[in-house]
């Protein structure tokens, strides 16, 4: 495999192969320089025991949820040092030689760990500019017994966000009216599938050619996301790319992703997002989708709970099958819902 890093690390790299040129298309809307403020959910108020600020929390799930797919989560109760560890952890397994890593390499998307570059990269004409590295967290545990200690953080870090995400998909289940624990019980969280993916972006001698994402939407119900401390992560919003800014330490970004986008029958919409790359220094980031149980069916919930008689816009579909097909395409926009919408 010819991972990004070492073409980044070649000598008098000035252009970038053509493989990596990915040409905005035209219907790919502006840059706002807009700075909006991203809705900021403190977490220790969603799970408190004072009725009165519990609501207020959950009014403010809704509506980031609404209208934005996107937040940033404080209070969360996991440790600054174990978010670091998992930043240093992560950047020193792509600092591992190249045969350290190979055993990784050219697995199928449900395999537990894959080390790999782009996307999918038999499918793309466009190379994406990133390595990436994916690992099953939940239900079955998996790790690279390399670097030392990085086994012991994943597993700290996993069972921590799992905590996090219980607790902001019960909170979403009363935002969306129904029991606190109806998206626990009908996704079946217990066995919910937790991927951990590691993007590495190496500097890119012509950032403006070149593409770390392109834009698409997550698979599963949300996405956590540190990193490094650089920036490039867009997200979507009223037609335009928002950048946004690391600037709030210790806190997680949130996105909704596509089985919510289906469970609430369109209520919450997935996000799209993308990364895009600079010249000048490596962009780290970690994110944890977390999604129902690979054999939970999912559909529009508000049916089955509520008189109201809404159409549903989704078909129901076994969470595997939506995973592989999203893993084992292209990662165009929201494509793979579209498949799914009535
Ligand atoms: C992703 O969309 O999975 C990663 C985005 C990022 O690296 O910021
Ligand atoms: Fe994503």
């Amino acid at each position: 495999m010819n991972s990004v890093k070492s073409l980044a690390e070649s000598p008098d790299l000035k252009h970038i192969p053509s493989i990596y040129a990915y040409s905005l298309n035209s219907t790919d809307p502006p840059a706002s320089d807009l700075q909006d403020p991203i809705p900021t959910i403190d977490f220790s108020l969603l799970t408190s025991t004072d009725p009165d600020l519990r609501s207020q929390m959950i009014r403010e799930l809704d509506i980031a949820c609404k209208d934005w797919g996107f937040f940033r989560v404080i209070n969360h109760g996991v440790s600054e040092s174990l978010m670091k560890m998992v930043i240093e952890k992560s950047s020193e397994f792509f600092c591992m030689r190249e045969e350290e890593k190979k055993e990784y390499e050219d697995k199928g998307v449900l395999d537990p760990i894959r080390y790999g570059t782009s996307f999918n990269h038999n499918k793309e004409a466009v190379f994406c500019w990133r390595d990436f590295l994916k690992i099953i967290v939940h239900p079955d545990f998996h790790s690279p017994h390399k670097p030392l200690g990085f086994r012991d953080v994943l597993l700290e870090y996993s069972k921590k966000v799992r905590e996090l995400v219980k607790g902001l998909l019960s909170g979403i289940s009363t935002s969306l009216g129904l029991d606190q624990s109806y998206v626990e019980e009908a996704l079946k969280l217990q066995s919910s599938l937790q991927i951990l993916i590691v993007n590495l972006y190496p500097p890119c001698p012509q950032p403006e050619l070149a593409i770390g994402l392109p834009p698409h939407s997550d698979h599963g119900l949300l996405t956590l996301l540190i990193n490094n401390g650089v920036g490039g992560l867009e997200i979507k919003r009223n037609g335009k790319w928002i950048s946004v800014n690391n600037d709030y330490p210790n806190s997680f970004l949130v996105n909704t992703g596509d089985q919510l986008e289906i469970f609430s029958n369109g209520e919450y919409k997935s996000v799209e997002h993308r990364a895009i790359v600079n010249d000048a220094v490596t962009r780290l980031s970690v994110t944890v989708t977390n999604g129902p149980s690979l054999d939970a069916v999912v559909e529009p919930a508000k049916l089955v709970t509520e008189e109201i008689s809404r159409p549903a816009y989704y078909i129901p579909m076994k969470y595997k099958e939506y995973l592989e097909m999203q893993q084992s395409n292209k990662l165009v926009g929201k494509t793979c819902l579209d498949r799914v919408r009535i």
